[in-house]
């Protein structure tokens, strides 16, 4: 086993509950979301102010249950309602539908909800029509493109309407609020949870466990590159194998690691181009502390991810976006991370410069590491929770 065990230890330790504790839904469904909401899954279990109850909707199987066991965190109700090629409407009506259901049955204090997935939207909307008070972590972003990300602009803003307490990561994602009409009082600036997981998990990551990543040799560049957003499948995904091919021509020495996303219709396009590449090793998703090694083993990341432009910064390694716009600009601002599209020649241009000119490649570094926090967002919710609760008596269960 190679991670440090000690972390597993003390998040399993679980105070007593205070007799008014209040019992506090965490709602996750996708992998980004399992990450971004164990650490504060965790910091819920620790506190006698509070009762976990860590609700999985499935909207992600695998890639959902691996990181929550990574944080040794295990879902008190998993809804299971993935199914290969899902589409959004069967996903948006299964998790309304059976997250009303746990609902009623646990009737909780308060449902958060994470980010912009439709797990997130669903979830936000069951609560809402029970008169639940909803949390919302990461609340806030905005690209100002209903069309990317898609549909995750609708989902957050949507969630963001009905919520009772913001928790935006960034005084950015808090102005956007306050422009939008939501009550300052309500709002708590927390940084992204993401960064307090990705802390805890750089300190239990040694070697990697996927034999795969064993063959990349020790003293020749390295970039990491995830893709998987709806609005890059298709053109988006073969222009940016036609980057790969290139930046492999071109550079003889460069290595890629490309874990795929599970959805077939991702894996299908990389498979088709990539395949063959011997200087390509492509691979399922990594588990998050692989994934975390790769991050820090790579020279530069190529991702459309929104999760991974919050932890390249942290990570002081530059990011190459591939989208056109982003929600995250603090990133973007900072200096570590940069737009290309998916134009192949940008992202040629851009890789090939950060590989060759030392002074660019130190251009991105050592500048704000922190846009997105520095690990405490999680207790900062709890406290903001806590204070709601004081100052609101209302008991939902009577
Ligand atoms: C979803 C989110 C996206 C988020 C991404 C994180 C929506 C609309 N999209 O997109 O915001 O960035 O998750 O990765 O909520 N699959 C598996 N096993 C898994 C996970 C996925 O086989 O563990 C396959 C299934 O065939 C599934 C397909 O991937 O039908 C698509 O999953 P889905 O959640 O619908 O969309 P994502 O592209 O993953
Ligand atoms: N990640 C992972 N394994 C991988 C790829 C990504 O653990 O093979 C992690 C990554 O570190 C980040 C999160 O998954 O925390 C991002 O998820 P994803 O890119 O699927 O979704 P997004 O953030 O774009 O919504």
């Amino acid at each position: 086993m190679p991670y440090h065990s000690e972390f597993a230890e003390s998040a399993q330790a679980t105070a007593p509950r205070l007799e008014c504790a209040k019992k506090i839904c965490v709602v996750a469904g996708t992998r980004p979301e399992a990450i971004k909401m164990a650490p504060l899954a965790l910091a819920v279990r620790k506190d006698p102010r509070f009762e976990l109850h860590l609700l999985a909707t499935g909207q992600h199987r695998e890639m959902l249950l691996e990181p929550l066991k990574f944080f040794d965190l295990e879902p008190d109700d998993f809804l299971g309602i993935m199914k290969k090629g899902q589409t959004l409407d069967y996903v948006t009506a299964a998790v309304l539908q059976e997250t009303g259901k746990v609902f009623d049955r646990i009737r909780p204090d308060m449902v958060l909800v994470h980010g912009d997935t439709t797990t997130t939207f669903a979830s936000a909307l069951a609560a809402f029509y029970r008169g639940i008070p909803l949390g919302h972590v990461e609340a806030g972003l905005r690209s100002g493109d209903l069309g990317q990300p898609f549909p995750e602009e609708m989902n957050r803003l949507l969630a963001d309407r009905i919520c009772t307490l913001w928790f935006p990561p960034t005084p950015g994602a808090k102005a956007n609020l306050l422009a939008e009409g939501c009550p300052e009082e309500r709002i708590t600036v927390t940084g992204n949870t993401v960064i307090d997981a990705l802390l805890s998990a750089v300190e239990r990551v040694e070697h990697p466990e996927t034999p795969e990543l064993t063959r990349i040799p020790e003293d020749l560049p390295l970039a990491l590159l995830t893709a998987h957003r709806r609005e890059t499948w298709g053109e988006g995904l073969e222009r940016i194998c036609d980057a790969v091919q290139e930046l492999l021509r071109f550079e003889p020495h460069l290595w890629f690691v490309i874990p795929m996303h599970l959805n077939p219709v991702v894996r299908h396009v990389f498979v088709r181009r990539l395949g063959e590449e011997k200087r390509v090793i492509l691979c399922d998703p990594l588990h998050y502390p692989d994934f975390v090694w790769a991050m820090r083993r790579s020279f530069v990341i190529l991702s459309d991810s929104g999760g991974v432009q919050e932890e390249a910064p942290a990570l002081s390694k530059p990011v190459l976006v591939m989208r056109n716009v982003t929600e995250r600009p603090e990133a973007v601002e900072a200096g570590t991370a940069l737009l290309v599209g998916t134009d192949p020649e940008k992202i040629v241009a851009e890789t090939r410069k950060l590989l060759e000119d030392e002074s660019y490649y130190r251009s991105f570094l050592g500048k704000n590491t922190k846009p997105f926090g520095d690990g405490s967002a999680s207790a900062k919710i709890l406290e903001a929770l806590h204070g709601y609760f004081q100052e609101n008596s209302i008991d939902i269960k009577d």
